[in-house]
Order: C-alpha cells, then sequence, then structure tokens
C-alpha cells in the first residue's frame, strides 16, 4: 500500500512538473455545405477562432514568466490576467458552437433534455422562444443554454463578449454566436434568418451528451455519498 503511495505521489509531482502542453486548433472543417452557412462565412470563424487558440497560448506563456516570480502588482500583470479570459472564453465558446452544430436540427421529445425544457419553460417551444429572444438582444455576445446542478435548473443566458455574464457553477448545453461576425458576411443586419439556420443545424446529440454528462455526475457524487454512509 505505501509503495503504491510513493508510486502516486511521485507519478503526481511529474505531472505538475511538466509544463502543460498548448492548447490546439481543432477543425470543424466538416461543417462545410450547413444549409444556411456558406464556405465563407465558416472560413472567416474558423480563422477568428484559430486566433482565440493562438491568443490563449500566448497569454499562458507570459503569464508563467510571473508566476515564477510570484504576483506582481503592476498593470501589465493586471491587463494579461483580465485579457487572459477573454481569449480563453473565446476559444471554449466557439469550440462548444461549433460541436453543437452540424446535426440534423431535431430534438427527440423523448429525451430528457427536451422534458426538462417542458418542465422549466412550460413547453419547448416557450424555450425555443426565450433563446431566440435572448439571442436577438441588441450587443454582440452569446445566447447559451445553461444547466445548473446545484438548482437542477435549465436557464438562457446572455452572456457580453466572451466573459461577462457566465453562470458561477453553470454547464453550458447549447451556445450560440451572435457576434456580427458570425453572421453579418452572410446575412447583413437579418439576424433572425441567421438564428433560423442555426436551429436546422443544431447537433442536438452533441447538448444531450453533455446534458447527461451531468446527470451522471450527480449519480456519481450520489453514489460516493452513499457509500461513505455505509462506511467505504
Ligand atoms: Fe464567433
Amino acid at each position: 500500500m505505501r509503495l503504491l503511495f510513493i508510486f502516486f505521489s511521485l507519478f503526481s509531482c511529474q505531472l505538475l512538473a511538466a509544463d502543460p502542453a498548448p492548447f490546439k486548433v481543432k477543425n470543424y472543417a466538416h461543417l462545410q455545405g450547413m444549409e444556411g452557412f456558406g464556405d465563407h462565412l465558416l472560413q472567416i470563424h474558423f480563422k477568428l477562432y484559430e486566433g482565440y487558440v493562438n491568443q490563449t497560448n500566448q497569454l499562458l506563456s507570459l503569464l508563467k514568466d510571473y508566476s515564477y516570480e510570484g504576483q506582481k502588482p503592476d498593470p501589465q500583470y493586471g491587463a494579461l490576467k483580465r485579457r487572459f479570459n477573454w481569449e480563453y472564453d473565446g476559444m471554449r465558446l466557439h469550440e462548444y458552437y461549433f460541436e453543437n452544430l452540424g446535426g440534423k436540427g431535431v430534438l427527440a421529445p423523448k429525451s430528457p433534455l427536451y422534458q426538462k425544457m417542458a418542465q422549466d419553460f412550460g413547453s419547448y417551444e416557450a424555450w425555443k422562444k426565450d433563446f431566440i429572444a435572448t439571442g436577438m438582444m441588441r450587443g454582440i455576445g452569446w445566447s447559451i443554454l445553461y444547466y445548473d446542478q446545484k438548482a437542477n435548473r435549465l436557464f438562457n443566458v446572455w452572456v457580453n463578449e466572451h466573459d461577462l455574464g457566465h453562470l458561477a457553477g453553470g454547464t453550458p448545453l447549447l451556445i450560440m454566436d451572435v457576434f456580427e461576425h458570425a453572421y453579418m458576411p452572410q446575412y447583413g443586419l437579418k439576424k433572425e434568418d441567421y438564428i433560423s439556420a442555426f436551429f436546422k443545424n443544431i447537433n442536438w446529440e452533441a447538448v444531450v451528451k453533455r446534458f447527461s454528462s451531468c446527470s451522471l455526475f450527480e449519480e456519481k457524487v450520489q453514489q460516493i455519498e452513499e457509500r461513505s454512509d455505509l462506511g467505504d
């Protein structure tokens, strides 16, 4: 047992000592050809996403120098720290967005997520109406369907730019980009037409999987708690 503990301690130290690998740009070229999303629009978007990944890596590299010396109360450190959230969220949100596209746009009424929408919003249609209304707000940002495990409740949330307005502890399930670059090159000011195209291409399987992983997590926690009660 002691040997096992030493092995795991050494292994953990090795992990801590190694530099984490930089983030990689993911390839979403398979999305080209979606109805309502011209290749030009998608290619612009992929390029913008790539910029967020590169900037995130660059900021991590710059911040690492500060980490080794301890936090310095200087404006440059503060600026880099603040900028990191924006670039990182820009990277992650685009990945969620691209990954919840490429589907057939149909959420099965029997799915747990559909049922949960009906429970929390009255109906799937009521949820959809609210999600679209969120996306139609003036400004640049994201319309996000969040699941809060603590409250066991869904929320449609407006996230301003990339980093303002996230729900603490919430899991993003469905992400819709409503920055101007996401639709203006093809739709001009007709944001509602872009949103309509978005809904036709939602990969609900990916969204349901995100929701299911939350439920699985809850189950696992419950199992651990039950085992603790039994003195395991
Ligand atoms: Fe975007």
